[in-house]
């Protein structure tokens, strides 16, 4: 077994051949020369048809990052994560969200213990669940209560999904401690129509509890004390915890310890998804997370949609220098896939301590966003498109639309084509210079027939392993964030100062400054 808090070698050793290696000839040269490039540079991953063939990468720099994904132990950190060993090394954790699409009868070991049984449990309870209140016409509104992790994949999926959704269900989703979500949401809820679900890993996120008692008192106020049982159900980690929140744990769906909360969305957490779409469709999402699960395991490197994109991202960041990434959905029902990656990238892969304890010595994880086409468009790809700095994209589609307006998106389809055409190749005006395109700007193009419940979970696994590869080439530990620690815990010092007195004077000046002000004008 590999050393897995061993992080790989230091990164000016891993990449410094690749940075010897010259650049490509540009995109417009190196599809036009070599035509088998269309062919050879798309890797059919499960239903995803991924093309990186207009990325800025040829074959000695595929190569070359070939190489430097098995100096840094790729595979052997994969079926680490796979084998159930502690790769999240900061909480002595496995990291073990790929046993929840497991199927049933395989074994998957966590400590020494099976866990697939125990996954397969919580999915029969959560189809009871979901099947009781999908038949009971006296619920028409589910509100999921979390926030990150627990409110992320679920608000994302659901939106995704909305095609598969029972039609008499409404899903909502409070996250914000901001008090307009939650007023937003029951302000068009009926107490008696509504189901509570209160998604926290830990229990103990301030956001998710505050937002949880407004609603319970809201509930509460409506149709009294009892009604509580019937109208909130609760997704943890902690039965502790949400016992004491009231919540009896009979109506508790767990997870476990070795699920990270933005690895989530197919456990427990997803049972906001469930009721919408089903538990057939969740299965079939879930399906779809193990299709690339096994395209991932069973790839070489070479023919391996997560690890060629997470490579040509580290090509990009620690050679090239460009550090950020547009997710660019022509899709809108992935309106909220780019916050999803956030999320998933970001949390994961923004760290500058690597597994020894040493301060990293390159960059790590790009800065991640987007909106879906065509809306951004018109907004910011005049930057993507002109600007001094390369935004590498990635475009994702669909063959077929969920609506009946084919000549939509026909539309649609043929702006995600000519997006990726336009940044690759450019167009040339040297008479006037403000409206030559120099071309040259990297993309890959996802595509597959249609957004299913399968299709989303092969997609979400395939970032989820992106990350995996890149987090191990970087030697961080991609499943803690301890970054999210200390503002929590000064959030918790200022809340009481902000009404109690006297008045604190016990931070900064400007600190001081900020409270002093918000108390003057509350
Ligand atoms: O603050 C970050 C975080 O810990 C995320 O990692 C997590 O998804 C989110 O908070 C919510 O945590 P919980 O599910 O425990 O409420």
């Amino acid at each position: 077994m590999p050393d897995t808090s061993a992080p790989a070698p230091d990164p000016d050793t891993l990449f410094a051949s690749l940075r010897q290696l010259p650049e490509p000839p540009p995109l417009r040269q190196l599809l036009t020369d070599d035509p088998t490039r269309a062919d050879r540079y798309v890797i059919q991953a499960g239903d995803l048809r991924v093309d990186y063939s207009k990325h800025r990468v040829d074959d000695s720099i595929l190569a070359g990052l070939f190489d430097v994904a098995r100096s840094a132990g790729v595979e052997q950190r994969r079926d680490a994560m796979f084998a159930g060993e502690h790769i999240n090394v900061t909480e002595d954790r496995a990291v073990m969200h790929v046993a929840l699409r497991a199927r049933s009868g395989v074994s998957m070991y966590v400590d020494g213990h099976d866990v697939v049984p125990d996954v397969h449990a919580t999915l029969d309870k959560m189809a009871a669940f979901a099947e009781r209140v999908r038949a009971d016409e006296r619920i028409t509104h589910v509100v999921n209560i979390g926030i990150g992790g627990s409110d992320l994949g679920p608000a994302m999926a659901t939106r995704a999904l909305q095609a598969f959704a029972h039609p008499r269900i409404r899903s909502s989703f409070v996250s914000n401690v901001d008090g307009q979500d939650i007023a937003d949401v029951l302000a068009s809820s009926e107490p008696a129509e509504t189901m509570f679900i209160v998604a926290s890993k830990t229990f103990g996120t301030v956001e998710t509890l505050t937002n949880a008692r407004t609603a319970r008192d809201w509930l509460v106020a409506g149709l009294g004390e009892e009604a509580v049982a019937d109208h909130f159900v609760a997704v943890s980690t902690n039965a502790e915890r949400v016992a004491d929140f009231g919540i009896d744990i009979a109506n508790m769906f767990g997870f476990w310890d070795w699920v990270g909360g933005r690895y989530s969305v197919d456990s427990a957490i997803g049972l906001s998804l469930m009721v919408a779409i089903g538990p057939d469709h969740f299965r079939e999402f879930l399906a779809g997370f193990r299709t690339i699960d096994e395209h991932f395991t069973q790839s070489p490197l070479e023919a391996n949609a997560p690890a060629v994109l997470g490579l040509i991202g580290v090509w990009y960041g620690n050679v090239l220098g460009w550090w950020t990434k547009a997710v660019l959905p022509y899709a809108d029902e992935l309106a909220r896939f780019p916050a999803y990656l956030q999320q998933l990238e970001m949390e994961s892969n923004g760290k500058s301590v690597r597994l020894d304890g040493t301060r990293l010595t390159t960059d790590s994880g790009p800065i991640v966003w987007g909106e879906p086409g065509t809306n951004g468009q018109h907004a910011f790809y005049q930057l993507i498109h002109q600007g001094t700095r390369i935004v590498p994209c990635d475009f994702i589609g669909f063959a077929n639309p969920h609506h009946p307006y084919r000549h939509h998106h026909d539309l649609l389809v043929a702006n995600l084509i000519a997006q990726s055409e336009a940044l690759a190749f450019g167009r040339d005006n040297t008479d006037e210079p403000y409206r030559n395109f120099e071309g040259n700007r990297p993309s890959a193009v996802i595509l597959a027939d249609e957004l299913t419940p399968s299709t989303l979970g092969q997609l979400i696994a395939l970032y989820e392993h992106i990350v995996n590869v890149q987090g191990t080439i970087w030697g961080i530990d991609s499943y803690d964030q301890w970054g999210v620690e200390l503002g929590k815990e000064l959030a918790n010092n200022i809340t009481p100062e902000l009404t109690g007195e006297p008045a604190p004077d016990r931070h900064d000046a400007a600190t001081n400054a900020l409270i002093a002000w918000y108390r003057a004008h509350r």
